[in-house]
């Protein structure tokens, strides 16, 4: 049921849903709290993750526009690369990746991410990390150079982070709807949402989707990279062209509907701390649910700190989202391994 009415643009089917939604049984007793999880690492195997959420939605588009080849970016170990350079390889499109790397002379290793990449047949342009600051411009020209050979490109931004890739979090909120009747007693029971924020697609698609279908849930995020006003201005911009383009009636305003929860960075984007992954591993061995060092350990590190703090910060029931990311593992495995 919505409260206001929202008409899907096409869609296509890429993840495997409904993803569960999973009671934290061990983790809930100690902390005091109802912590559930909801599996959208289960969104399939490789091609796992929320990004699929917010593909299915922008590569419709790119199919509707009869592109041949889909050019995106992100940092090394992309996971949204990953997921796009797979979902290409499924639909029949090429895949052009542009990626962040400190010494594009010097590449880092085919492992992880980067080894499905290569596996999945996508092309790759190592970037420095300054001239990623243009990589809105380099994708146009990559896609400008590809039309000139006859070829028609779709240049999808960093996380498919627009829009049209929100509409896969609002879309994933009725599926939350019923995942909170089914396991909390009722779709109007309070619960407070949290997730990984890098580009703030997942984010701004929750915010709107609690307003479009009438969930009673406070949204949070907690911050993977750069500082709360950064994301007010990302989530924030995101969330008015969405509601713009799909003339959703709706009231939206930065300061209030976006809640981030700062703090958590740690040593930087991509970078992991000691306590952080001692707690990816403390929950692999108590729940059994890998969560990833980039996005999920981070946020989640947040979130249980938080709680720590004052164990009902956020209420009596708290679903964290865990938005996938598991192949980052494997390219920390040194830094995990002193810690088994
Ligand atoms: C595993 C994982 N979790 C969370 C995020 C953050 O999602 P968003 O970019 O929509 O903020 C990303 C990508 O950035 C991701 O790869």
């Amino acid at each position: 049921m919505t409260t206001c009415s929202l008409s899907f643009p096409p869609q296509i089917n890429l993840a495997s849903l409904p993803t569960p939604m999973q009671p934290l049984r061990r983790l809930s007793e100690k902390l005091g709290v109802e912590l559930y999880i909801k599996r959208d690492d289960l969104t399939g195997a490789a091609l796992s993750g929320n990004k699929i959420r917010k593909l299915e939605f922008v590569l419709a588009d790119a199919l509707g526009q009869k592109a041949d080849t889909v050019i995106t970016c992100g940092g090394a170990q992309s996971n949204h690369c990953r997921a796009t350079a797979i979902a290409a390889a499924m639909l029949g499109l090429k895949c052009r990746l542009l990626l962040r790397t400190p010494d594009p002379s010097n590449p880092p290793p085919v492992a992880g991410n980067i080894l499905l990449d290569r596996m999945a047949g996508a092309e790759i342009v190592w970037i420095s990390p300054q001239d990623y600051q243009k990589r809105d411009e380099l994708m146009a020209r990559e896609a400008a150079a590809l039309q000139e050979t006859g070829r028609s490109a779709y240049p999808i931004p960093e996380g498919a982070s627009t829009a049209l890739g929100a509409l896969g979090y609002v879309r994933a909120t009725e599926e939350l709807v019923n995942d909170i009747t089914n396991t909390m007693g009722g779709a109007h029971q309070p619960c407070t949402i949290i997730s990984a924020a890098g580009s703030g697609g997942t984010s701004a698609g929750l915010i709107l989707g609690a307003k479009v279908f009438d969930v009673n849930a406070r949204i949070a995020a907690v911050n993977v990279c750069d500082d709360r006003d950064y994301f007010i201005r990302q989530i924030g911009t995101i969330c008015e062209n969405t509601i713009a383009d799909y003339h959703l009636d709706i009231d939206f305003d930065r300061q209030r509907d976006i809640e981030i929860i700062d703090g958590y960075v740690g040593r930087g984007y991509g970078l992991s701390r000691a306590e952080e992954l001692t707690l990816i591993t403390e929950v692999a061995r108590t729940e059994g649910i890998f969560l990833d060092p980039v996005y999920t350990g981070k946020a989640f590190y947040g979130m249980i700190e938080e709680l720590k703090r004052d164990p009902q910060c956020f209420g009596q029931r708290v679903i964290f989202i865990h938005t996938g990311g598991i192949y980052g593992l494997f390219s920390k495995a040194d830094e995990l391994a002193p810690l088994l």
